[in-house]
């Protein structure tokens, strides 16, 4: 098992890393389950899985769960259920001191995050992120949110989780579609800040999705690790530095946007698509070799995740891609920050990128 300290000041908390968490979870929260019934909230996706490890886990050290189980899906991130799980959170009479429990991938520790913020001006909670998305990156950091129909996550907090269990073994479950898109994540701490780990990528990262045990304990420690550094410097992103894990984000936001929020396109196939657009947009500029760029396509598509935006079928031009930019939640007086890269391993924010420019950029690639 690796534990990886979040440092951040005045709420440090650890993150483990391992197979096997769940089944000795009570034993994990050390002390921090304070009464019989332990609330949960989980999906049914993830509930029909995992429900039974975590049921047996609390019973065997005299705990019961007091289940909250919520569709699967990003629609889940909403005021109807905000609000109907603070009013479920007071009804099971949760005090501040105590601790719930999130079980499931971001759209569950999202929303559960930010219900623990708000309830009783702000209780306890335990990320057990199910996902691989969830693991390097969502259950880290404490971004929490839901969605409105003005957009995703627009209304949230930041709020720290305790502790957070990424046990490996519930990757065992997770469809290959959805592990593909967390890798995306993965595949980010190295492209934005450590060309080492991308070079590691390169040469694992097909093993470590096939299932290699040793392989995903490292890719996913080495990632909390990656955001843990961030994070502590940078909690509330107003230096430049947390802004980075954004790589991607802002071209892949725009084609989510476009593909409706759907599974069309999961959250992180579009950033795998965003961070070879913000590569190659890179390389337009003349702050990248073309042929970084290209490597950046090559990694993706040789795991076997859609690399080119010609291939998602658009029917759009890259003007309505830019229009989606302009409602992103990082639009600074009238300026869009673009993450970009100068080499592999070093991403910096641009703040003087054309938006025609970048309509241009994409009418390119959508054209192939
Ligand atoms: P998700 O939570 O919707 O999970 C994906 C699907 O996998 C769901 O259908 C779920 O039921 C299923 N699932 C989850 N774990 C499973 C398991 N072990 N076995 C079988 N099925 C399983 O999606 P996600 O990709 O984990 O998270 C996406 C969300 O995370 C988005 O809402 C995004 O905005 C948010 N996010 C937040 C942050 C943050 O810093 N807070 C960062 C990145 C993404
Ligand atoms: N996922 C981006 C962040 O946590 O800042």
């Amino acid at each position: 098992m690796a534990v990886i300290p979040v440092d951040i000041a005045g709420r440090p908390y650890e993150v483990k890393v391992g197979t096997g968490l769940l089944a000795g979870l009570a034993e994990h929260c050390q002390g921090r389950l304070r009464k019989r019934r332990v609330p949960v909230v989980t999906d049914q996706s993830v509930h029909a899985a995992w429900g039974g490890v975590i049921e047996a886990a609390l019973h065997g050290a005299g705990h019961v769960a007091a289940w909250r189980i919520l569709p699967p899906g990003e629609a889940t991130k909403s005021w109807e259920q905000l609000s109907a799980l603070v009013d479920w959170l007071l009804a099971e009479e949760v005090e501040r001191g105590d601790h719930i429990l999130a079980l499931g991938g971001g759209v569950i520790g999202d929303l559960t995050g930010f219900a623990a913020s708000i309830l009783k001006r702000g209780c306890h909670f335990i990320q057990l992120p199910t996902t691989l998305l969830a693991q390097v990156d969502s259950s880290v950091g404490g971004k929490t949110a839901i969605n409105t129909p003005a957009g995703k996550n627009l209304v949230g907090a930041f709020h720290q989780p305790s502790l957070v269990l990424a046990d490996l073994a519930v990757l065992e479950t997770l469809p290959r579609r959805e592990l593909l898109a967390g890798y995306a994540e993965v595949v980010k701490y190295g492209l934005l800040g450590d060309a080492d780990f991308f070079q590691w990528c390169d040469a694992h990262g097909a093993a470590m999705l096939d299932g290699d045990g040793a392989l995903r304990e490292y890719a996913v420690a080495h990632s909390v690790a990656a955001k843990a550094r961030i994070v502590k410097e940078d909690e509330r992103e107003t230096l430049g530095l947390r802004a980075l894990l954004n790589l991607g984000h802002t071209f892949g936001h725009a084609l989510e946007a476009q593909t409706g929020f759907s599974d069309r396109l999961l959250h992180g196939e579009g950033v795998a698509l965003g961070m070879v657009l913000a590569a190659r947009y890179s390389a337009r500029r003349g702050e990248l070799p073309q042929a970084s760029a290209e490597h950046v396509a090559r990694h993706f598509a040789e795991v076997g995740m859609v690399s080119e935006i010609r291939d998602l079928g658009l029917n759009c031009d890259g003007r309505a891609l830019v229009q989606h930019m302009l409602h992103d939640k990082k639009m600074d007086a009238g300026t869009l920050p673009f993450v970009l890269l100068k080499s592999i391993g070093e991403a910096w924010l641009a703040k003087d990128v054309a938006l025609d420019d970048v309509a241009a950029f994409l009418d390119q690639q959508l054209a192939g």
